[in-house]
């Protein structure tokens, strides 16, 4: 989950370094710590908190003689094994070796039984591995050597940047499972290397990157005009490798601190876009493969779980295909039978979530067609992905998924419309219509400011809320609560509507709010009876409709729209395919940061999240 970063160079460094760090610390933002090599040795600093409170530090305690050094390593965290401490926070280091980390070392209780007189000095899986490198290094074993043998020792996930003292020229980067990239400079940087976990972080001063492999080594090593870059596979021996071009389209990343607003914003551009794309062809290819499939299945976590059972819910319908969707962490573990006309599309914004990444494993070996929906096209499900689905949603630096949310709508959309096309169906052209009215649709949602302002102080006052829905709004009503539980610190459930008098009902009470995504549809009249249900033992409701289902509570619900227990917040008439978006947005989206924000939260980096979550 952490990010990683590291720097060779011979121009000043260190505020690349926390440049490169503040980029990265969408992957954890507990705490963050720099290790730096240089004339004056081996230099360490770490705080909690964000990278601001790293830089007032380091500025405090280098007084400045740092700015000779030449190699620096990087780590902003998100805890896994031991409490948010400085201690606890990366680099890890016994005054010799330095490293960071991402990744779990699963052996860690038994690396620390080798060293018993030992005293460590945090509780992180990380420092376990620290004695074996020195002691090999005491015993003069070349620092390549000493990290390469020390690794046999673990067990589990790492990408690991390590540096050493006796070896002030070296940087040494190791890979097994997470992800590591290592960047050549460009510009007034030509001269230098950079690393990190995750390319986009290293932006600014590459112009190529080599991906490591699983069981890789890479030494960087500075000279006095040159610095050198070698490769080496997990016996010592040198790997040619050949480096990319890197090109990446920026999202202004270092200086914005609300990019949730701004990326709830890009949505019906970036729908646009994909209709575009539809219209050129980009999905003409699916349409076939998908209508002779027996079966259909999404697999993903959090907010691209939810997309996937909006997709589920489509393809059934319409296409009369057999779809499901399924999360990925429970997906890999309950073995499943994988039918073998089956296609199983993994959905990830990040392509970097291990559980989706594992599932897409165990599905690749079990010899089922897969294909990945992603965001980030370096990544490594993207890598992997028999079949790629971009999203093309641009960078998504809030930690709180929404743009890619409605990216992965649109393209499931066009996927389906595909589908539709070829099975001849006489509801294409309806849906079609529909999908096309999407971005309009949403702008219409945006620009309703102050009715959102109204609900949002609805559900600031709530000590619980719950989102219900039926038939496609039952997902939306799933990632409403998700959202609003992320972004503002409520307690928050999603609900099918219908399921509510099977048990959650006994939580109802004036001070639980249930958000009631009431569609003028088929569904509407079961819905307003369940609303009443709720409000017959006190619970306060806000509905989210469109007109038609305005005026029907108004008449049925004309006391308690009075007495202030029902308000309702209106939102455009929907078709089939454009109320996922209509509702995801308004429902999920803005109530969740109008609600945060008036908590006064932090709504890009809620506490305890990460963006890519690479452990399981
Ligand atoms: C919610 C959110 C998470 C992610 C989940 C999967 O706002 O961001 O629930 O959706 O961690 O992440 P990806 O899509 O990167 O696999």
């Amino acid at each position: 989950m952490c990010g990683i970063f590291g720097v060779v160079s011979d121009l000043p460094l260190v505020d690349v370094l926390l440049k490169g760090l503040k980029r990265l610390e969408y992957r954890g933002y507990d705490s963050a710590g720099v290790a730096l090599e240089g004339a004056h040795g081996l230099f360490l600093e770490r705080t909690v908190g964000r990278i601001e409170s790293l830089r007032s530090a380091l500025e405090e305690a280098s007084r400045g003689i740092f700015q000779d050094a030449s190699i620096g390593i990087a780590h902003s965290r998100w805890a896994t094994h031991g409490a948010v401490t400085e201690a606890n926070a990366h680099p890890q280091s016994d005054g010799e070796t330095a490293l960071v980390h991402n990744g779990i070392f699963e052996n860690h209780t038994e690396l620390r039984a080798f060293f018993p007189q030992k005293k460590w000095e945090s509780e992180t899986d990380t420092e376990t591995l620290i004695p074996f490198i020195s002691e090999k290094i005491r015993q003069r074993r070349a620092f390549l050597t000493a990290v390469r043998e020390s690794l046999d020792m673990v067990r589990g996930g790492y990408a690991l940047l390590i540096i050493n003292k006796n070896f002030p020229q070296q940087l040494i980067v190791a890979k097994n499972g997470n992800p590591v990239t290592v960047g050549r400079g460009k510009g007034a940087f030509s001269k230098s290397f950079f690393v990190s976990s995750d390319c986009a972080a290293m932006a600014p001063w590459i112009g190529e990157k080599a991906d490591l492999e699983d069981g890789e080594l890479c030494l960087i090593q500075k000279g006095p005009t040159e610095s050198k870059c070698s490769f080496f596979d997990s016996r010592g021996v040198p790997l040619a490798k050949d480096w990319e071009p890197f090109v990446f389209a920026d999202n202004d990343c270092d200086e914005t601190d609300d990019f949730a607003l701004k990326e709830i914003h890009e949505q019906p551009g970036l729908i646009k876009e994909r209709i575009a794309a539809f219209d050129q062809g980009a999905f003409a290819n699916w349409g076939a493969r998908l209508a002779a499939k027996d079966a259909l299945n999404f697999v993903g976590c959090g907010t691209s779980f939810y997309a996937g059972l909006v997709g589920a819910y489509w393809f059934e319908k319409w296409a009369r295909l057999s779809t499901h969707a399924e999360i990925a962490s429970e997906f890999r573990y309950r073995c499943p039978v994988l039918p073998p006309k089956s296609l199983y599309v993994f959905l990830s914004q990040s392509g970097e979530t291990l559980d989706t990444l594992k599932a897409l494993e165990y599905a690749t070996k079990h010899a089922v067609e897969t294909a990945v929906m992603t965001n980030v096209l370096h990544s490594t499900m993207a890598k992997k992905a028999k079949d790629l689905l971009p999203l093309h949603a641009g960078p998504e630096m809030s930690v709180i998924s929404t743009k890619a949310f409605t990216a992965q709508l649109a393209v499931t959309a066009c996927l389906l419309l595909e589908t539709l096309a070829v099975q001849g169906s006489a509801h294409r052209s309806a849906l079609e219509a529909d999908f096309r009215n999407v971005p309009a649709l949403l702008r219409t949602v945006l620009s309703n400011g102050d009715a959102m302002n109204a609900a949002a102080e609805v559900l600031a006052t709530a000590s619980a809320v719950i989102f219900l829905g039926r038939g496609l709004c039952y997902p939306i009503a799933l990632e409403g609560a998700l959202k609003l539980k992320e972004t503002s610190y409520l307690f928050a459930e999603g609900y099918p509507t219908g399921e509510m008098k099977h048990g959650p009902i006994a939580l109802m009470d004036a001070s639980v709010v249930s958000v009631v995504l009431a569609p003028f549809d088929d569904l509407f009249e079961k819905t307003l009876s369940n609303t009443q249900e709720i409000m017959a033992r006190g619970g306060r409701v806000l509905f989210l409709t469109d007109t038609q289902g305005q005026e029907k509570i108004q008449k049925q619900l004309c006391e308690a729209m009075a007495a202030g227990t029902v308000k309702i917040f209106l939102v455009p008439p929907t078709g089939e395919l454009s109320k996922a978006f209509v509702y995801g947005v308004a429902a999920a989206q803005i109530v969740s940061y109008k609600t945060a924000k008036l908590k006064g939260r932090n709504v890009d980096r809620p506490r305890n999240l990460a963006k890519a979550v690479t452990v399981e």
